[in-house]
């Protein structure tokens, strides 16, 4: 079976259906292929905090009314160490600029919702995606569905498919320039059935290891533990989970972490990575597929959202009026923000785990760059600047 698109999407994340939905709000067509079920990609807790230019982006896409409505907009966040709080404002340190708490399975949700409504085509559960003719002027997809073979032919193909993906193995070598960090450790995140007991997010430093405090909605806390890489969730039974949070998110004034049941929990790697370009021929990356932070910071999706936010621009001009100068920019333009995204990542992670080979230095920088960030109005703006996020150009 042969159809033929302009733009073929591989991926049904925040970045293939966002992509997919600003296109056709500026007449082009696309069609999103996905892996996975909707039931799956509909219920896959990852991250859940957007910076104030996603935020505007979806609202004035359309696709904002629930964000609106559920969204929890916080005004600073805590960063927790030596027994005690200390808030970053962020509206007075970035001119009034916020964050909003939403998981990323409702803005997946509000997404494939507003494409489906709009009669787009979203496949989900085809196998064997390939994808050939990069260089030429009709690049290609394959895929099966049920038994059947199938083959799209594209004017432009954007792989947001996800750091695990297939897309970003297709630019030729020489044009692959890869650029990456592991971390001696990674995250236990939990969903728990609990009120949260604390307004905003709270990033702890501890003698133990990093833990973070965060939430999805008044009745839903959402929390994470700094645990070895090679940790195996059996080891971390819901006990041990809450005994270490209480532990590390402790305070003198006898601050409270309330419990309740586990619904979810999961391990997750942590590793700087980009790979520049982030296009070649007719192939556009975009999102995980391109570039991963740690998750210290939030920036996984802000990115993902960021990258399709100019790349609906440039290939509108492309498919409309046949203009290059964007697309031939993509990468550039992107990877402007992508490193300073990078960066940030990489210093709050660097602020605020424990090192296991650290014979005290380390730790007497942390506490140095803490006791500065919270004392010095200079120090705190950069902080508060780059968790709210740049402004889109
Ligand atoms: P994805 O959301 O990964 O979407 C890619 C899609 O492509 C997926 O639906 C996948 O199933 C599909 N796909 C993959 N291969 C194929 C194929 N061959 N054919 C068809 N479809 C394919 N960021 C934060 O800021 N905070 C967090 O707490 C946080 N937690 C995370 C936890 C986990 C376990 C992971 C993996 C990531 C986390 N992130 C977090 C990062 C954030 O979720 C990502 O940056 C974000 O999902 C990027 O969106 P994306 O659309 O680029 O990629
Ligand atoms: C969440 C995840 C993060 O990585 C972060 O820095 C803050 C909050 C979250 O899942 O709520």
């Amino acid at each position: 079976m042969r159809t033929r698109t302009q733009v073929g999407i591989v991926g049904a994340g925040p970045a293939g259906l966002l992509l997919s939905h600003l296109l056709h709000r500026a007449g082009i067509e696309s069609i999103v292929l996905e892996n996975r079920s909707r039931e799956y990609v509909e219920h896959r807790v990852r991250a859940g905090v957007l910076e104030q230019a996603p935020v505007d982006l979806l609202k004035s896409a359309g696709v904002g009314a629930r964000l609106a409505r559920e969204g929890l907009v916080h005004r600073g966040i805590e960063l927790r160490f030596g027994g005690r709080g200390h808030r970053i404002d962020f509206p007075s340190l970035t001119g009034g600029r916020c964050i909003t708490v939403y998981g990323q399975q409702e803005v997946v949700v509000d997404l494939i919702g507003a494409r489906l409504a709009a009669g787009g085509q979203v496949l989900f559960e085809v196998a064997d995606v390939s994808i050939d003719g990069i260089e030429t002027s009709a690049p290609r997809i394959r895929y099966t569905s049920g038994s059947e073979g199938h083959e799209i032919v594209c004017d432009v193909i954007a792989g947001c498919d996800g750091f695990h993906g297939i897309c970003r193995q297709a630019l030729p070598d020489h044009q692959r320039h890869v650029f990456e960090r592991t971390y001696p450790f990674a995250w236990l995140g939990i969903l728990a059935r609990a009120a949260p007991s604390h307004e905003e997010l709270i990033y702890a430093y501890h003698e133990r290891g990093f833990a973070l405090f965060s939430m999805r909605s008044p009745e839903i806390t959402r929390l994470y533990l700094q645990v070895a890489p090679d940790e195996e969730l059996a080891s971390w039974p819901d006990e041990r989970i809450w005994e270490e949070l209480h532990t590390r998110l402790e305070t003198d004034d006898g601050w409270r972490l309330n419990e309740g049941p586990v619904l979810e929990k999961g391990i997750t790697p942590m590793r700087s990575y980009v790979c520049e370009k982030m296009q070649h021929g007719r192939l556009f990356l975009a999102g995980d597929a391109a570039h991963i932070v740690p998750p210290t910071g939030a920036k996984g999706m802000n990115l993902a959202v960021a990258d399709v936010h100019v790349l609906a621009q440039a290939l509108t001009e492309l498919l409309k009026s046949g203009r290059r100068d964007l697309a031939d920019a993509y990468s550039q333009t992107c990877l402007k923000r992508v490193w300073r995204a990078e960066h940030f990542s990489w210093w709050m992670t660097s602020m605020l785990h424990r090192f296991p080979d650290d014979d005290g230095f380390q730790q007497r920088l942390q506490r140095s760059q803490l006791d500065y960030t919270v004392s010095s109005p200079a120090a705190a703006t950069s902080l508060a600047e780059n968790y709210v996020g740049l402004p889109f150009e």
